[in-house]
C-alpha cells in the first residue's frame, strides 16, 4: 500500500472528508478511537490509534465540531502497538477493534478512559479507579450476536454493513467458534448464538425462522417468529455455583466466566455492608447477582444478605429470574425502575444497560434510602453521568474497579461503589 501524503500540514483547511493528516493522539477515549486535536483546533477521533504515537490518518466523516479519522500509516508507534493476532482483523472483521493493542496495556488503556469520563462528565478530581481482575483475553466469548450473508453467520465491519464470514474467531469459546463457523443458517438475515460452558447447552436464536437451519445435533434452534408467536426456549448455565435459566430472549452476560467474576467484583464492593442487608438489585435480568449474593459462591468472609427485591422489566427475565430465585426470600417485580415504587433497603446494586441509570432511575434508587448503591456500567460515559448525578443525592464515589471482561475492544465494565 502506498501511504499518501498529508493534504495539509500547516494551519487552514486539510480537514474535510478525504484529506490525510498528521496527528498526535493523546487519549484513548469511550468507543476505542483515540483523540487529538486537529490543525483546526477540532477534536479528531481517531480509529486505530493509540495514544502518545504519532499517526498519518485519513479523515472520514466531519461534523460541526469534531471530525472522525482512519488510520492509514504509523509515522511512530506506541510500544503497545502490536500485530492484531487475529488474521480477521486484516480483513476488516469489525469485532474487535482493540487488537493492536498489547493485552497486558489494554486495561489501562480503558481504566484512563474511565478515569477521563469521571473527570469530564462526573465533575471528579482524582477519581478512585483501579484494575482490578483481567479474564483470559482468547476464547472467552460464549453469546454473539451475527449477520448472516448465504447461511454463514459474519461480523459487520466497523461502522459498515458489509459483513465479514469469520474462518476462526480469536475471542469465541470453542463451542461458540464451531457454531459461528460451522453452522448454515439457510435464509436468515441475522443469528443470535449462545453457548453455556457450565452446562454444554447451546442456542441459536435466529431471524426470521428456523426453516433449513443445519447445526449440531446438540444446538437447540428457534425462529424470532416463532418467540413471537409464544414458543419458549432456554438453556441453563452454571456460574458462581449456582444453576441458571437463561431464555432465548433474556439477557445473561456474554462470557460466563465474566458473570461470575462480575458477582465476586460487586461482592466485594458490598464489603461488610452485605451482611444482614435488605437488597435491591435493579436492572436484575434472570436474577443473577440476587441469587449469588444471597445463596451462590462468593469471596470468603463475605456476609449474606436477608432478603431482597429484583427490578427488571423484561417479561422473558422476569419469568427467568422467578424460576432461578424461587427457593430464596426474594421479590421479583416487573418493572421499569424508573416507574418502580421504591421500597426501603440498606444496599443497592443497579446493573443498566450502556444509557446508565439517568436522572430519574438516580433518583427512584435513592429514595429506598440505601447507604451504599454499587454501580455496574458498561459504558465509561453514562458511568461519569450517573456518578454526578448520584453525587446529587449525596452518594460519593469511594472506589471504581474496571473489570476488563472484554479484551480485544474498547468495551468497559466497571463495578463502583457509592457511599452516603
Ligand atoms: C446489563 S443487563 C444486567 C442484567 C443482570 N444484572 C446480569 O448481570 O445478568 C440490564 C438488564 O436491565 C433490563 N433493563 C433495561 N432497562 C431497564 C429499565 N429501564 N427498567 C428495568 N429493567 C431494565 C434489561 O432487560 C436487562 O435485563
Amino acid at each position: 500500500m502506498t501511504t499518501p501524503e498529508p493534504t495539509s500540514t500547516t494551519e487552514g483547511p486539510g480537514q474535510a472528508v478525504g484529506s490525510v493528516v498528521d496527528l498526535v493522539p493523546t487519549l484513548l477515549v469511550a468507543g476505542g478511537e483515540a483523540l487529538a486535536r486537529g490543525e483546526d483546533g477540532r477534536v479528531v477521533f481517531i480509529r486505530g490509534a493509540l495514544p502518545g504515537e504519532s499517526v498519518r490518518a485519513q479523515i472520514t466523516d466531519e461534523r460541526k465540531g469534531w471530525v472522525r479519522a482512519e488510520v492509514v500509516d504509523i509515522l511512530e508507534a506506541s510500544p503497545d502497538r502490536i500485530e492484531p493476532p487475529c488474521p480477521m482483523v486484516a480483513q476488516g472483521c469489525g469485532g474487535c477493534d482493540l487488537q493492536h493493542a498489547r493485552p497486558s496495556a489494554q486495561p489501562g488503556l480503558k481504566a484512563a478512559v474511565v478515569v477521563d469520563a469521571l473527570r469530564r462528565l462526573g465533575g471528579l478530581e482524582a477519581p478512585p479507579v483501579r484494575v482490578g481482575i483481567e479474564a483470559a483475553a482468547e476464547g472467552f466469548r460464549t453469546a454473539v450476536r451475527a449477520a448472516v450473508v448465504e447461511g454463514r453467520a459474519g461480523y459487520r465491519r466497523h461502522h459498515r454493513h458489509e459483513v465479514v464470514v469469520p474462518e476462526s474467531c480469536l475471542v469465541a469459546h470453542p463451542l461458540l467458534e464451531e457454531l459461528l463457523l460451522e453452522g448454515d443458517f439457510a435464509e436468515a438475515t441475522e443469528v443470535t448464538l449462545r453457548v453455556a460452558p457450565g452446562t454444554g447447552e447451546r442456542l441459536a436464536v435466529v431471524d426470521p425462522s428456523a426453516d433449513g437451519v443445519v447445526v449440531p445435533r446438540d444446538v437447540l434452534v428457534v425462529g424470532t417468529r416463532a418467540l413471537k408467536e409464544g414458543r419458549r426456549a432456554w438453556i441453563h448455565d452454571e456460574v458462581a455455583g449456582r444453576r441458571w435459566r437463561i431464555s432465548a430472549r433474556s439477557f445473561f452476560q456474554t462470557r460466563a466466566d465474566g458473570a461470575a467474576a462480575l458477582v465476586d467484583a460487586v461482592a466485594r464492593a458490598l464489603g461488610d455492608d452485605l451482611a444482614g442487608a435488605r437488597l435491591v438489585d435493579a436492572y436484575a435480568g434472570v436474577g443473577l447477582f440476587t441469587g449469588s449474593l444471597l445463596a451462590g459462591d462468593l469471596p470468603p468472609g463475605l456476609g449474606r444478605p436477608v432478603s431482597a427485591v429484583a427490578v427488571e422489566r423484561s417479561s422473558s427475565s422476569v419469568a427467568d429470574a422467578r424460576h432461578n430465585l424461587q427457593d430464596l426470600p426474594v421479590r421479583v417485580i416487573k418493572s421499569d425502575v424508573d416507574a418502580w415504587r421504591s421500597s426501603a433497603a440498606d444496599v443497592v446494586v443497579a446493573d443498566p444497560s450502556r444509557a446508565g441509570l439517568g436522572r430519574r432511575a438516580v433518583e427512584v434508587l435513592a429514595s429506598t434510602d440505601a447507604h451504599v448503591v454499587v454501580l455496574v456500567s458498561c459504558d465509561a460515559a453514562s458511568l461519569g453521568r450517573d456518578a454526578a448525578l448520584l453525587a446529587g443525592h449525596g452518594y460519593r464515589l469511594e472506589d471504581a474497579e474496571l473489570v476488563d471482561l472484554f479484551p480485544q475492544s474498547h468495551h468497559v465494565e466497571v463495578v463502583s461503589r457509592f457511599a452516603r
